[in-house]
């Protein structure tokens, strides 16, 4: 899809109590349709990095740039799912959630409905079109997250742990279903989570970040073949070292926070 450059960038909140560092000098690249997680310790600003490239917020100093372009605010080429089950507008269907950038766009109703019920079927929902938020399961409603961020067709999919809710059986569905939908779809996507197995299973690349201030600490190419087993011997070893990267005991066999 398109390539993004982050440049040195830096963001600092002002607090009632003070400054507080978001993050400071972070410089990466991602490849068109490469699919890169972010790592890192609670507060190590992992969510401040993905609202800057969302342009929910404004980096004090350095800049980004999607596709050879500033990032001046939101724009239509990016869709974001965050964690949060409440993101979904609850006086919607879950067809009406998916169409509603759609109509932001202008597109006519008969196409909108159109592309969201693709977009449903992509994340398996063709049968719950007519469904209200609160009828819907955790691990629905961030499908139809997924959907809505997907029916105007971004270049760039941001997802601020969209599965972190949800219990580890329907997290691993969730993991498989957005592995099958990338691969459909070859969006750029920037992927934020504390599990290194997610991370591993999902990314071609892992950011490692640290706090205090929150910088880039190490860049990890996962390159093992797609469908991923988790249980494989390549898997855990690739786990084993991302956790090294990461500041844990190799051997210990816990998860990051
Ligand atoms: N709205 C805010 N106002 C002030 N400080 C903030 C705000 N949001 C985040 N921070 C601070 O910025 C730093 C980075 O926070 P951020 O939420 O980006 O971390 P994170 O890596 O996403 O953490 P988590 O894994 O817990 O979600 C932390 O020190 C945090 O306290
Ligand atoms: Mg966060």
């Amino acid at each position: 899809m398109v390539p993004i450059e982050i440049r040195d960038v830096t963001l600092v909140y002002d607090t009632p109590g003070g400054k507080v560092p978001g993050v400071k000098n972070v410089n990466f690249n991602i490849g068109a349709s490469e699919f890169v997680c972010i790592v890192g310790p609670s507060g190590c600003g992992k969510s401040t990095l993905l609202n800057i490239i969302a342009g929910f917020l404004t980096p004090v100093a350095g800049e980004i740039r999607i596709g050879g372009k500033p990032v001046t605010g939101h724009g239509m080429d990016r869709g974001v799912v965050f964690q949060d089950f409440a993101q979904l507008f609850p006086w919607r269907t879950a067809l009406g959630n998916v169409t509603f950038g759609l109509e932001m766009k202008g597109v006519a109703k008969d196409e909108r409905e159109k592309i969201a019920r693709e977009q449903l079927r992509l994340v398996k929902l063709e049968k719950f079109t007519g469904s209200y938020p609160h009828h819907l399961s955790g691990g629905m409603q961030q499908r139809v997250a997924i959907a809505r961020a997907l029916a105007y067709n971004p270049a760039v999919l941001l997802m601020d742990e969209p599965f972190a809710a949800l219990d580890a059986l329907t997290r691993d569905d969730m993991q498989r279903l957005l592995a099958d939908v990338w691969r459909a779809t070859r969006k750029t996507v920037i992927y934020v989570t504390h599990n290194v197995a997610e991370a591993v299973y999902l990314a071609d690349r892992v950011v490692v970040m640290s706090p205090h201030p929150g910088t880039v600490k190490a860049e990890i190419k996962i390159e093992l073949p797609r469908p991923r087993d988790p249980l494989s011997v390549e898997f855990l070893e690739c786990q084993k070292e991302l956790l090294g990267h990461l500041g844990h005991d190799a051997n210990a066999n816990e998860p990051v926070n």
